[in-house]
């Protein structure tokens, strides 16, 4: 780092901490926008949302927009940093999409009227889409806004995307990357959509799972039977399927699929030590859950089953009576949904077409099964050695007093593939989240502990990354 950026940090730190109370508020307001982005019946909340973001680059002194796409918009927004210095040409990714706020009546305070309570770890803001992602992606803002207010701007070129449809399943980041590749062109990557080890440890992911989700609709009969007059006489497609999805594990755990476990590999040495160094604790991490004894793959704990084993699961299932009371009728058709988290180095294809060949050659004599896929995103290992990694290091430590510990996650981030292969730009996977955040469930949550020591981070990150020639 240069003599006058480490003279400029202090006094941006200083700024980012000065400006807390204020950017709690602009967290708030972030949040009172419902932008779910798998639902159409909030395509405008969703709009709104990027143009709020887009309008805070701005007051960072970024000259920002909306680029429309076949689905949401995308925020792009550039700042060329300080002019006559050379520094790496940084890319921020973020998404201002949230999950739908179901089931509604589980939340203890409405999902798009953020409220600050007090938890055991201080205070925290809860709402849907707190920690995913408009809560992390206002660490960066804030951190924008610091150095915009101290030194007239970042102390790096920075380009900013925020995507408005990662939550239901980035259609359109890819044409987007290619068409406006030229604009992009960067360094490195910061993407602030995942997790820390704990409140005061700080991590950087650098595993990712991929993922294939396929609807699958068993269809038999022509129409919905009496069961008295037709049951026991041909198949019933919900009995069918679900012995279909049962058929997917072993009783131990393992995955059936036949050649699905194929292409993993074992975990590189390297990783392993810096994995079998973190004391990961089953009992504790389950018990985030509300559940006392775990089961998966044998030979594996929770971390590596979640973290470097693949999965196949159910995640939604419909067919038949639904409502009160009983009704005696064996239904025409049933539905799964079913996902499949990938680890490096299987291919989405290949798993896609092992999982088809296996439900297929399940179904009965003179039924169909109909396959539809929402998405299939490859896994992803981003470089676990780089100057850009050791600055991320740098910055963070500075921060938290301690250097973070690298980490995998179980979950998946298309954009961080898609920088990768489209662009040819590696990224840091710097999050703040926490493992009890109910990500995706009701009651999302964000520390503020993470909010505030997430802006001081990303604001020492710049100052590291512009001390580097790029
Ligand atoms: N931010 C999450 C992924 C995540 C969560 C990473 C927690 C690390 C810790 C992201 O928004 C997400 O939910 N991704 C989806 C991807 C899917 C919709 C393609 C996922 O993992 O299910
Ligand atoms: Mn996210
Ligand atoms: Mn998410």
């Amino acid at each position: 780092m240069s003599i006058s950026t480490h003279g400029q940090l202090d006094s941006v730190l200083a700024r980012t901490d000065a400006n807390q109370p204020a950017g709690i508020e602009r967290l708030m307001d972030f949040l009172r926008i419902p932008s779910v982005s798998t639902d159409p019946a909030f395509a405008a909340d969703v709009r709104r949302a990027g143009e709020w973001a887009s309008n805070m680059l701005k007051e960072c002194g970024f000259e920002s927009r909306l680029v429309n796409t076949h689905g949401h918009p995308m925020v792009l927004a550039k700042h060329p940093g300080p002019k006559g210095v050379t520094a790496p040409r940084v890319l921020f990714y973020g998404h201002y999409d949230v999950q739908p706020a179901d089931p509604i009546e589980l939340w203890t305070s409405p999902p798009f009227e953020p409220v600050i309570v007090e938890g055991p770890m201080g205070k925290r803001v809860v709402a849907r889409g707190a920690v995913d992602d408009k809560g992390q992606v206002m660490t960066f803002l804030e951190a924008l806004r610091a150095w915009h207010a101290c030194a007239g701007g970042p102390p790096c070129p920075v380009t900013v995307i925020l995507e408005g449809e990662e939550e239901s399943g980035s259609e359109s980041f890819e044409p987007f990357l290619r068409e406006y590749a030229a604009e992009l062109e960067s360094d490195v990557a910061i993407v602030s959509d995942t997790g820390m080890w704990d409140i005061n440890t700080p991590a950087i992911t650098t595993m990712l799972r991929g993922l294939v989700y396929v609807e699958a609709k068993l269809k038999g009969p022509s129409h919905d039977l009496h069961s008295g007059l037709y049951g026991g006489a041909l198949a019933n497609p919900i009995n069918s399927l679900a012995r279909m999805i049962a058929s997917l594990h072993h009783d131990d755990g393992r995955i059936a699929i036949e050649g699905f476990y194929d292409q993993v590999k074992p975990l590189p040495e390297k990783i392993k030590k810096q994995w079998d160094k973190l004391d990961f604790d089953d009992a504790e991490f389950l018990g985030k859950a509300g559940v006392k004894k775990g089961f998966g793959e044998p030979g594996f704990n929770a971390m590596e089953r979640t973290w470097c084993r693949p999965t196949c699961d159910c995640n939604g299932i419909k067919g038949g009576y639904q409502g009160e009371g009983a009704k005696t009728v064996i239904a025409s058709e049933a539905t799964a949904k079913i996902s499949c988290r990938l680890v490096a180095d299987m291919d989405p294809d290949d798993a896609f077409n092992k999982l088809s060949a296996h439900l297929r050659a399940r179904v009965p004599a003179g039924y169909t099964l109909e396959m539809k896929t929402f998405g299939k995103n490859p896994p992803i290992r981003v470089k676990d050695e780089s100057p850009y990694l050791v600055a991320a290091e740098r910055g963070l430590a500075k921060v938290y007093g301690m250097n973070p510990v690298c980490i995998g996650t179980g979950g998946s981030i298309p954009a961080v593939g898609l920088l990768q292969r489209i662009l040819g730009v590696e990224s840091l996977l710097v999050g703040f989240g926490l493992d009890d955040d109910r990500v995706h469930s009701p009651n999302e949550k964000f520390e503020l502990t993470c909010f505030r020591r997430g802006a001081l981070s990303h604001a020492a990150i710049l100052a590291e990354l512009a001390g580097l020639r790029p």
